[in-house]
């Protein structure tokens, strides 16, 4: 049983804005500054506005910036790493518009690294044929961005509730999404349950790689957003597709949480992947070598691991020297010295971890869920841009774009809106059909156990039928006031959907890895896996594209 709608007190308190954004990473911000003309802005977030996944993007932002380069070659790899599941209309839309996107972040005060020349400095990463990927503070382009915008947000009058977890969606007589309900932890007001209303709703709530035990994912990304689509009805697509990035630092068989990121740049700058014994294993494995797409670096360094019995594989980028690793990789040198391991005399220890979900609400190319109203960009979203693996810093650029075409759907969709309907009802609706059966706060780490031992990198029928079977048996009983027990229940049904897809898609494609079905199977499988909740009742389909001849 998967609750549609969670189980929380009645709300305490009610507040009114045009449009709540949910969530403070790149694409939360650019939606909420760009729908700001549209009216009052609401932008909550789960913790500090910085906690989200965007402060910790090292490697950086991509676009065709460089005169060798142009939007159709940007556009190429994007597909090839995508493994023909991308939407390309969709990546046309990421490539065409991303240049001047950027360009519009460095109009905003985001200082990305320059080159000798005063040009922007591009870097390389996997599954990149060019220079394209703009950087920042060497490998803190993340962090840079959001400062830039945070400063923005600052006196643009987007109101600010911090320490806010959505819980679910409220809709008006008509279906249309008219508000959420959030249990704010902060000090101050409001506190506790309450509901906005809102004549828009925009999901920006990040990615779900809390799921599993080792992620590269802050302690926030819970998925919630995922959950919160699917408990109101909208269609989440591809969830099977969970990127695991290939060289997250090992710390040892036993890390659990948020692990350093070591990022595709260090090996885009010349880094070599190597074993215990020196020889570099990807050379002959792609005609990139280190910087193939990201799924075939992890399927690489996995099955290397496994032939020689190692925990972990090694990155060498000994030769870069200590000038360059503290003027190019300053964030990256800390957090290897900080854990006891020199990059500049010794190689790096290695090991693939949860990254990235590259599928997550559908949406159309303005941001529109299936459900009126409701609108999702960023990791949360399936834009229709990754395929079934997302190209390297193809993600900031992806919120950057997306985020703002919904304000540009806005202008429209608002004009065409119903108002919200009185509170009472949106409010009692809300509630009334919780079914109750709240996960247990406690069962949290037994989810992350579970995911990881059998959804994780390498996948099997028998394995995903486990995950299934103890996914349902976690206990229930979990209560309020605090937010555990809603965090809980949210891990519980993205693992849950994720299972599902995953043991539905019988073959091997981008970051899906099935024993048991080690090929692709355009035959088959070239298609999407939509999953929808009803009556507290996953359910996942196939969908195929056109096109489909074998
Ligand atoms: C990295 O810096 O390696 C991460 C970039 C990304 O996830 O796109």
């Amino acid at each position: 049983m998967i609750p549609s709608v969670l189980d929380a007190p009645a709300p305490g308190w009610t507040a009114d804005a045009d449009v709540v954004v949910i969530g403070s990473g790149i694409a939360g911000l650019v939606a909420a500054l760009r729908c700001r003309p549209h009216g009052r802005v609401l932008l909550v977030t789960k913790a500090l506005l910085d906690a989200g996944s965007t402060r910790w993007a090292q490697g950086g932002i991509a676009s065709a910036l460089a005169p060798d380069d142009t939007p159709d070659d940007h556009l190429a790899d994007t597909l090839t790493a995508g493994v023909g599941l991308c939407d390309e209309a969709a990546v046309r839309v990421l490539v065409t518009e991303g240049p001047d996107a950027v360009l519009g972040l460095i109009e905003l005060g985001a200082a990305f690294d320059r080159a000798g020349d005063g040009e922007i400095a591009l870097t390389r990463e996997g599954g990149h044929h060019r220079r394209r990927i703009a950087h920042a503070g060497g490998d803190a382009t993340g962090a840079e961005i959001s400062r830039a915008l945070l400063a923005e947000l600052k006196d643009s009058g987007v109101e600010v509730i911090e320490h806010a977890l959505v819980l679910d969606l409220l809709k008006d007589a008509a279906g249309r999404a008219a508000g959420v309900t959030l249990h704010v932890m902060g000090e101050g007001q409001p506190h506790g349950v309450g509901a906005v209303r809102a004549r828009a709703v925009v999901l920006a709530t990040g990615g779900l790689g809390q799921v599993f035990s080792a992620t590269t994912n802050p302690e926030v990304s819970t998925g919630d957003g995922v959950a919160l689509a699917l408990r109101a009805g909208a269609a989440v697509t591809d969830l099977e597709f969970v990127q695991f990035h290939p060289t997250p630092l090992w710390l040892g068989a036993d890390a659990r949480g948020q692990q350093p990121l070591i990022s595709e740049a260090v090996r885009g700058e010349g880094a070599h992947l190597v074993d215990h014994s020196g020889e570099r294993f990807m050379v002959g494995r792609h005609e990139l070598a280190e910087l193939a797409p990201r799924d075939v670096v992890a399927k690489g360094i996995m099955n290397r691991m496994r032939e020689t019995g190692e925990p972990c594989m090694l990155l060498d980028g000994r030769h870069f020297g200590a000038a360059m690793w503290e003027r190019r990789f300053p964030t990256i040198l800390a957090a290897c010295r900080h854990h006891g391991i020199d990059p500049v005399t010794e190689p790096i220890p290695v090991v693939p971890a949860a990254h990235y979900s590259s599928g997550g609400v559908r949406t159309d190319l303005y941001g529109r869920t299936t459900v009126p109203g409701l609108y999702a960009c960023g990791e949360v979203a399936c834009t229709g841009v990754h395929g079934a693996n997302r190209l390297a810093s193809n993600s900031l650029l992806e919120g950057l774009v997306f985020a703002a075409r919904i304000a540009t759907a806005l202008t429209d969709d608002l004009a065409a809106a119903d108002s919200a309907g009185p509170a009472d009802t949106l409010v009692a609706d809300a509630v009334a059909t919780g079914v109750g059966g709240l996960v247990d706060p406690g069962a949290r780490g037994e989810i992350q156990r579970i995911m990881t031992s059998f959804a994780g990198v390498l996948r099997s029928a028998e394995g995903l039928d486990a995950a299934a079977r103890e996914l349902a048996a976690l206990p229930r009983g979990g209560t309020g006031p605090g937010v555990e027990a809603w965090e809980a229940t949210n891990l519980h049904t993205v693992a849950s959907a994720i299972v599902a897809a995953a043991r539905l898609r019988e073959e091997t494609r981008g970051s899906h890895w099935r024993q048991d079905f080690p090929e692709r199977s355009d035959g088959r499988w070239r298609g999407h896996l939509v999953t929808r909740l009803a009556g507290n009742v996953l359910t996942t389909a196939y969908e195929p594209l056109e096109g489909n001849d074998e």
